[in-house]
């Protein structure tokens, strides 16, 4: 497949100083150029977290506290002011959590593709103008809106801008955090079947992060399960929803099964909470394990690491490691 657009190599993320939150704990993982891949776990799994490394939108009490994001064949953690802005926007962009409003309150829709647009092109503004139209029109927001501020559009509709504006300088991967999880299920649904039908036209590469398994499941090539600051599955999505390996990821797919769950937002297929990420809170064994119903006595006290289980499969359980696995 070549060299991986994106190369996350042992990846931790703490909040506070060494002995504070390990949000992001030793993570690993590729992504190919034009790949989309699902990023799924309950909250406070360190999703966002990840994410933000990634795009090296991490902040002070959050440091990087080792490993490495290679990216287009560059140290992205060793990129600072020019070069790193030329990355952004230019082959990396971010849509932020629908609600968190990426856009500036102040400005017309206009303004901020414009105030892009100048800073890393030298387009004239017959061109720029005719950039925003397209985009706009790519995500089915009509053109009277360019003039309008923020706060005259629906949340909806606010989201669609934010995905335009990600894609003004055509970027090879757009990180999305949660994009449309704020708004209702029907203009989530439209804004999915608008993102994947842009995808058809122009490939590039997402890292789509969700607590919403069904969703990413349908839209993703593959997924990667997050728990407790790890990842600890990764699968072609259809392999993962056939064959799930993770304990975790059998609970979460219980509840996928059930629509109740996905509209409370709660999973009944697995009682109780992802652990607490201090350092002297995590134990041992597997993080899973005091909510695992399959585990057995070396899970508590033995850490598995994450490990091939087939030529695209990955999981980290001791006690799916022990199965002959189906090609
Ligand atoms: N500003 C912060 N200070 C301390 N801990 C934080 C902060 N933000 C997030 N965390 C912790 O980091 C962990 C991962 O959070 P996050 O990346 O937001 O998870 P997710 O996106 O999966 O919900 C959680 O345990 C959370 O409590
Ligand atoms: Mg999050």
């Amino acid at each position: 497949m070549g060299t991986p657009l994106l190369d996350v190599h042992n990846l931790t993320v703490v909040y506070g100083r060494t002995d504070g939150v390990y949000a992001v704990r030793d993570v690993n993982l590729t992504l190919h150029h034009g790949e989309f891949l699902g990023l799924v776990g309950e909250s406070g799994c360190g999703k966002s977290t990840l994410a933000y490394a990634i795009a090296r939108l991490i902040k002070p009490p959050a440091h990087i506290a080792q490993g490495t994001v290679t990216f287009r064949e560059h140290n992205l953690l060793g990129l600072h002011g020019e070069a790193l802005r030329h990355e952004r926007w230019e082959h990396l962009a971010v849509v932020l959590q629908s609600g968190m409003n990426a856009l500036n309150p102040l400005m017309t829709i206009e303004r901020q593709f414009f105030d892009v647009m100048s800073q890393h092109t030298r387009w004239p503004m017959s061109k720029q103008r005719e950039r925003v139209y397209e985009l706009l029109e790519m995500v089915h927001v009509e053109r009277r809106f360019a003039s309008c501020y923020p706060h005259q559009l629906s949340g909806g509709m606010k989201q669609r801008v934010a995905i335009a504006l990600s894609m003004i300088l055509e970027p090879e991967l757009i990180i999305m955090d949660e994009p449309t999880t704020a708004l209702d299920v029907v203009v989530q649904r439209t804004i999915l079947d608008n993102l994947m039908e842009i995808r058809k036209a122009r490939e590039f590469a997402v890292i789509f992060v969700s607590h919403d398994l069904g969703l990413v499941l349908e839209i993703a090539d593959r997924v990667a399960v997050m728990y407790a600051g790890e990842i600890v599955e990764a699968q072609p999505a259809e392999q993962l929803y056939a064959q799930p390996l993770h304990p975790y990821t059998r609970a979460l797919l219980k509840s996928v099964a059930d629509p109740d769950d996905i509209r409370e937002r709660r999973f009944s297929g697995l009682p109780g909470h992802p652990p607490d990420l201090h350092l002297d809170s995590i134990g041992p064994g597997c993080p899973f394990y005091p909510r695992c119903t399959e585990h057995e006595d070396r899970c508590r006290n033995e850490k598995p690491t994450l490990s091939p289980m087939g030529p695209e499969s990955v999981v980290s359980c001791w006690i799916r490691r022990k199965e002959p696995v189906d090609a």
